[in-house]
């Protein structure tokens, strides 16, 4: 998978959410949009590729992760991009997803917006990402932006988005966020 063992729980689980919503849909084309937010080196992109058949598209500020990530594969699109600014037309995308990466982008409130705004109507939003006041560590540089499950709840529905629901993984250390347009 390529993913931290850490990672592997939540990351399935969302792989496995996604998959249900694909079947939701009766599509079974790769006509879905997946927008992979703070993509770095882009291993949950292609794996997301890989296993929903969607067609994904990374993005992130960082050209040297982009340049590595398009080293991966040709069947996932990376581009060189800030979540707080898309580019992307409004209505482009089904899904967004993001691990590990709104803690470290400096507006998070106006990347949600953003976010929303590129999704479909009915299109859903899934973070993975550290959850503030348990990981709070000197290995963990980012600490101090790590959102709690309340305060990614109140941001995600300032920014829009409805039927919310976190859920932590068996330590209690990362949370799988989820919100629908
Ligand atoms: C901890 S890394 C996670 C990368 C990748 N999602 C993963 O799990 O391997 C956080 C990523 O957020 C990206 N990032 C920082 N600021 C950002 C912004 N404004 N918009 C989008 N991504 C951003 C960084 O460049 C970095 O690649």
């Amino acid at each position: 998978m390529g993913v931290l063992a850490n990672e592997v729980e939540l990351v399935t689980e969302l792989c496995e959410r996604l998959k249900r919503e694909k079947e939701k849909t009766k599509s079974k084309t790769a006509s879905l949009k997946i927008l992979d937010i703070g993509c770095g080196t882009g291993k949950l992109a292609v794996y997301l590729s890989e296993e929903t058949g969607c067609a994904v598209t990374g993005i992130d500020p960082v050209r040297a992760n982009v340049e590595k990530a398009r080293m991966k594969t040709s069947s996932v699109t990376f581009e060189v991009q800030s979540a707080e600014e898309l580019t992307f037309a409004t209505n482009t995308f089904d899904f967004a997803v993001s691990l590990k990466a709104l803690h470290e982008i400096q507006n998070p409130r106006e990347a949600l917006r953003e976010a929303r705004r590129v999704l479909k109507e009915g299109g859903k939003i899934f973070i993975v990402d550290w959850v503030g006041g348990v990981v709070q560590t000197s290995s963990h540089a980012h600490a101090k932006k790590y959102f709690s499950s309340e305060r990614i709840k109140e941001a995600l529905s300032e920014a829009g988005f409805v039927n919310l629901s976190i859920k932590p993984n068996k330590e209690g250390e990362l949370m799988l966020c989820e919100g629908g347009r």
